[in-house]
């Protein structure tokens, strides 16, 4: 077995909805990539880990081809890729082992503006446009609703103004790309958001334990996020309603203030954003010295 071959792969969005918070993740689990020229592979300076950057739609792909370890995509492309395989007669290589807190979208029907839209049976016999045939036949099939799936690879949104289709079923985010187009949302397909796969196949000692150390570090970045670290005074007396005004807080840490026998210093993690009322709250409880800091690493 040469070097190549313990270093993990992880498939990552070339450019798109998913390739900023996917690198932001990356960063903040500790790696540090070098780019190199063509642009299509990243290196892992500090983790035996090289991340490829390839279209979205390929990612199921190449874990399942075992070309890379791991992947970071979106739901709706795993759902329609499952969809697919099975349609072959073939079993899924990938398993999704994290649901990560970005990327959420849904795969929406969108009709142009004027167009009237009175339920699924308005789709009977129209041409419906999509990168995502097999998510829209079976969402079809379970109402009963025969149409003309048109199947593109991409730019789907010009489709109706083309004359190629009557509307379309796409991905929305911000839903931007619909208002550029005039497209009207009527109905949701699927709800989704970014995973993070992994290849079933078992993996090399070493090559499996960076993986369970990505997974560890993933989770300490996604609890960190809403995460903070509150200190305040308050007199012992006033702990129980402090303790409950505390969002989302385990177990403080209480400490006593050398020469103020009736009062102690809090130290909490809050699970959750801490806004102004709450402060406010714990300061009508006795609260004082307030102070609130983000927390940058968690690790239980
Ligand atoms: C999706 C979709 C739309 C866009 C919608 O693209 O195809 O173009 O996002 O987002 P908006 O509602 O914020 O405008 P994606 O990034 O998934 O890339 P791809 O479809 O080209 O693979
Ligand atoms: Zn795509």
């Amino acid at each position: 077995m040469d070097e190549g071959d313990l270093r993990l792969k992880l498939a990552v969005q070339k450019s798109g909805r998913l390739t900023d918070p996917s690198l932001d993740l990356l960063t903040r689990c500790g790696l540090k990539l070098s780019r190199g020229k063509d642009q299509l592979m990243g290196y892992g300076e500090n983790m035996p880990l090289d991340v490829l950057f390839v279209r979205d739609d390929d990612i199921p792909d190449l874990v399942q081809e075992d070309v890379c370890d791991l992947g970071l995509v979106g739901m709706n492309v795993i759902e329609e890729k499952r969809l697919e395989l099975a349609a072959r007669g073939h079993r899924a290589r990938f398993e999704v082992v994290r649901t990560l807190d970005f990327g959420r979208c849904r795969l929406s029907l969108a009709v142009p503006e004027g167009t009237s839209y009175e339920g699924p049976s308005s789709l009977r016999g129209k041409r419906i446009a999509t990168t995502y045939p097999y998510l829209l036949e079976k969402f079809l099939r379970e109402r009963d609703v025969q149409a003309e799936i048109v199947t593109l690879s991409g730019a789907v949104e010009i489709a109706p103004r083309l004359g190629r289709a009557d509307l379309i079923c796409d991905l929305v985010s911000t839903g931007s790309t619909l208002q550029a187009n005039h497209l009207r949302e009527v109905e949701t397909v699927l709800e989704s958001h970014a995973v993070l796969i992994r290849t079933p196949v078992e993996l090399p000692p070493q090559k499996d334990e960076w993986v369970q150390r990505l997974l560890m570090r993933i989770e300490g970045v996604q609890q960190v996020r809403e995460s903070k670290y509150i200190m305040l005074h308050a007199p012992r007396a006033a702990l129980p309603e402090i303790r409950r005004l505390l969002p989302g807080s385990e177990s403080p840490t209480i400490i006593p203030l050398e020469g103020f026998p009736d009062k102690v210093a809090v130290h909490a993690v809050c699970r959750e954003n801490v806004f102004w009322e709450t402060l406010e709250s714990l300061k009508k409880a006795g609260a004082s010295a307030m102070l609130v800091l983000p927390v940058e690493k968690m690790l239980a």
